[in-house]
């Protein structure tokens, strides 16, 4: 666990809702600085003002994590403001769903942007910055569904099979500076993201779905995720790396 000591400065993609907020509250609660950016401002202010509010560092910038000029220019930004960069939590997402057979090319890109390209734009400097330190801890959003394969969502799922996958490489090539990289797949987890794209309709029968075929006959709440986030950023997880951990409700067994 980390201890309500701990001030590791942690950046955290997707922190104005769902699952990054829940994560950014706890992680401030426990005593680590958080950095937090999105594109959704209005969220991100309120992510802030909640960490504020309780007497912790929370610095935000509105950053799209497919910039990757203003990506760079914001992790140094952090770097120079607290010193260091000890985690990141590369969270932010999306999903755009469709039929493969009408699928456009640009929901394809937005998807694959977000998730692969975005984690590769954060990973990178964030690696520079650990690597010179010997130390750091790195957690990336992938899903259930980075292992098994869901129709009408082949680009959600492709992204996410992808960021497993980078996960493994990094963990292995970062391994000896002292770097841990791993991955948490969520099963369905009751967020914003889970209602997009359905109308209210879609999404009660996609609620009632999950409720009666997860073994865990319920949705997730995003703060059950972030518990997770918050062991496999800290020392307890010291001798994790390059695996991908699923708050998932027994959705997928494997
Ligand atoms: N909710 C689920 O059931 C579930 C399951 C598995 C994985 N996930 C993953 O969890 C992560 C968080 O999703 P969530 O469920 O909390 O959804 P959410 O919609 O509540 O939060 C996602 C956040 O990412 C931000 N974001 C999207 N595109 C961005 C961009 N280009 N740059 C910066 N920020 C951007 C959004 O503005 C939003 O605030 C995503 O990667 C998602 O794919 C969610």
């Amino acid at each position: 666990m980390v201890t309500p000591t701990d001030s590791r400065v942690t950046i955290i993609t997707g922190a104005g809702s769902g699952i990054g907020k829940a994560t950014a509250l706890r992680l401030a609660h426990a005593g680590c600085i958080i950095c937090a950016c999105d594109i959704n401002e209005e969220g991100l202010r309120e992510t802030a003002k909640a960490i504020q509010s309780s007497g912790r560092t929370c610095f935000t910038g509105r950053i799209d994590v497919r910039d990757r000029e203003s990506v760079e220019s914001w992790c140094s930004e952090v770097a120079d403001r607290f010193g260091k960069i000890d985690c990141l939590f590369s969270n932010a997402g999306l999903n755009a769903r469709s039929a493969f057979d009408e699928m456009t090319l640009t929901q394809w890109n937005l998807v694959i942007d977000t998730h692969v390209t975005g984690a590769f734009n954060f990973c990178q400097p964030v690696l520079r910055h650990m690597v010179e330190r010997r130390s750091g801890a790195i957690v990336i959003t992938s899903s259930d569904f980075a292992v098994v394969g869901v129709p009408n969502a082949a680009n959600y799922c492709a992204a996410k099979t992808a960021l497993y996958s980078l996960t493994k490489s990094l963990a292995l090539e970062f391994a000896s500076y002292g770097i841990r990289v791993n991955a948490i797949g969520p099963g369905p987890i009751d967020t914003p993201l889970l209602r997009s794209g359905r109308t209210q309709e879609q999404y009660e029968s996609a609620r009632r779905n999950f409720e009666s075929r997860l073994p865990i006959k319920r949705l997730g709440q995003p703060e059950e995720v972030a518990a997770v986030v918050e062991f496999l950023l800290s020392s307890g997880a010291a001798y994790i790396t390059g695996q991908l951990v699923q708050p998932n409700g027994g959705q997928v067994i494997w």
